[in-house]
């Protein structure tokens, strides 16, 4: 079969050979129902991810994925001989009737947190909200309102919120003005400010500070096709990243929530417009509050409208909420281990979510299949789960394994975003505004001083018996703070300023 003619309407995933069902395609039309990808270690979950990047972008259709192990950079370079890792590629791609593979290279945009490994990727404190900041902090109530009542104060002010400078400027302000804001909207306590505090530099020790400030990241370099009219490989560096887990986990969010945002609603598009891989989606979910997976639900259902298709890549599929996987129409799933009782309830529970096959047990397949080899299931006509079948995983036309530092480096020289991302701005924002104003309202301070004692000493001309008032030392900052304070109280009044609120995820993090 000519897998290449129908690549306009499916992804060919793989198919049939003895024992197995017939071939596996991801129907275009639905792949942004989302999907699952799922699997013990080493069972050939980032080899489907792979498959399935390389058939998306070659239908047009732009990627982002995370890189945990480092082992995705390969889609940037064709396969050869030398990277059939395991079996022979070509007997493979001949079992399952894949008759047109060849080895090909993918257009890559590589991204890196870090900016070492890829562009620097970016965004603003003002972008990521005052949510977002708390769970990336896990801050409690309280402590959450105080980053409510910065970011308030630095949108009436217009104040951009850029870097973590800014959020640190704006916090030593309220620690001087806890009082003031007290009044306004209660409890404001400096040992929550400072908790706040320690917090930031928690997150600056882990790499934080680089995720924030500008240019922050655009998201059309992001859905971008290359001149042929594939869809860029965006892949997002992702193995210094999993050591924060919570920076990992939030930063994903925060892009999907952006898309939810940032998209027009495009109803059911003949193909997605992007398609996000979720690995380590487990990550997501553990220890998170119930309104955050309620919400990570909510984005899931509406931001298919959107024409992206969201798909998590987990060990067990018992890490993903009930509720998130219900939506997951398109899966793979590969092995499970079931050496513990939780482990066969775990494969009884996964296997009762499919359409069973009446040629097989799917509980019995999940157990016995192969590496590289998976329990398919993908929507059909009409959008109805088909029926499981053993699929043999088509192999990959990139290489195998990932590409050297070298021809990473080439990668990233030869990108058309090269020198976009690279040289970081730093803009007026809070924290120079804030120095700025102290600054001036010192030397106003110290003006005035000088009038009083002006005054003074002419009136003493007149009355030599009048004592010489002592020059009050002002810090700076606290005549500023003063200054500061009344001005936003008064400012506050009666505001009609645009509010920053994460649309979707506003109220993500209430109630817990
Ligand atoms: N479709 C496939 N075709 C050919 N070989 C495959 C295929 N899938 C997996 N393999 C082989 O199995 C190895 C392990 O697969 P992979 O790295 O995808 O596992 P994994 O489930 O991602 O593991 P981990 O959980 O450790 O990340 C691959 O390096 C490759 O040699
Ligand atoms: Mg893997």
């Amino acid at each position: 079969m000519n897998w290449g003619a129908r690549v306009a309407e499916q992804i060919f995933v793989g198919g049939g050979g003895e024992g197995y069902g017939t071939p596996q395609g991801l129907l275009l039309k639905y792949a942004n129902r989302h999907g699952l990808i799922a699997g013990a270690t080493g069972t050939g979950k980032t080899v489907t991810l792979q498959i399935l990047a390389e058939g998306f972008s070659a239908a047009g259709v732009p990627v982002f994925l995370s890189d945990v192990k480092g082992d995705l950079s390969g889609l940037a370079r064709a396969g050869s001989e030398d990277f059939k890792l395991h079996g022979a590629f070509s007997e493979r791609a001949a079992t399952i009737g894949f008759t047109d593979y060849a080895y090909r290279s993918f257009p890559v945009t590589f991204w890196d947190l870090f900016g070492k490994a890829g562009h620097p990727v970016r965004t603003t404190v003002a972008e990521m909200g005052p949510l977002l900041i708390s769970r990336l902090l896990d801050l409690t109530e309280a402590q959450e309102g105080i980053v409510n009542i910065c970011f308030r104060v630095a949108d009436e002010e217009s104040m951009a919120l850029l870097d973590l400078k800014d959020l640190q400027a704006l916090l030593v302000w309220a620690g001087e003005n806890a009082k003031d804001l007290s009044l306004r909207y209660g409890n404001v306590s400096t040992a929550s400010i400072g908790a706040i505090q320690r917090r930031l530099l928690v997150l600056e020790n882990q790499g934080g500070a680089e995720l924030f400030g500008e240019p922050a990241l655009d998201l059309a370099d992001v859905m971008a096709v290359d001149d042929e009219g594939r869809g860029r490989v965006n892949i997002l560096a992702a193995d210094r990243l999993m050591s924060s887990p919570r920076l990992y986990a939030t930063f994903l969010l925060w892009l999907l929530s952006e898309l939810f945002e940032e998209l027009p609603e495009v109803g059911d598009p003949d193909k997605p417009k992007l398609v996000f891989f979720f690995d380590e989606a487990h990550l997501l979910f553990d220890d998170a509050p119930k309104a955050l997976v309620d919400k990570v639900e909510q984005v899931a259902r509406l931001i298919r409208s959107k024409g992206v298709g969201v798909y998590f890549i987990t060990q067990n599929p018992a890490d993903v909420p009930e509720d998130v996987l219900g939506q997951l129409g398109n899966r793979v799933q590969h092995a499970l281990r079931a050496f513990t009782a939780r482990d066969q309830s775990d494969l009884r529970k996964a296997a009762q979510t499919y359409r069973d096959n009446p040629a097989f047990s799917t509980e019995d397949a999940i157990r016995e299949v192969g590496v590289g080899e998976a329990v398919t299931s993908f929507l059909e006509r009409k959008g109805v789960p088909g029926m499981v079948e053993r699929t043999l995983i088509r192999p990959p036309s990139s290489q195998l394994g990932p590409i050297t530092d070298q021809q990473r480096g080439d990668v990233i020289a030869a990108s058309p975003l090269r020198g976009k991302y690279e040289t970081r701005l730093d803009r007026d924002s809070a924290f120079e505004i804030l120095a700025r104003r102290a600054e001036q309202a010192a030397k106003e301070a110290e003006k005035a001083e000088e009038e009083k004692e002006r005054e003074f000493r002419n009136a003493r001309r007149y009355d030599p018996n009048r004592e010489t008032p002592t020059r009050r030392s002002r810090k700076a900052d606290d005549s500023f703070g003063e200054a500061m304070a009344k001005m936003v109280v008064k400012e506050l009044k009666g505001t009609t300023g645009r509010r920053i609120v994460r649309g979707i995820f506003g109220t993500l993090f209430k109630g817990r």
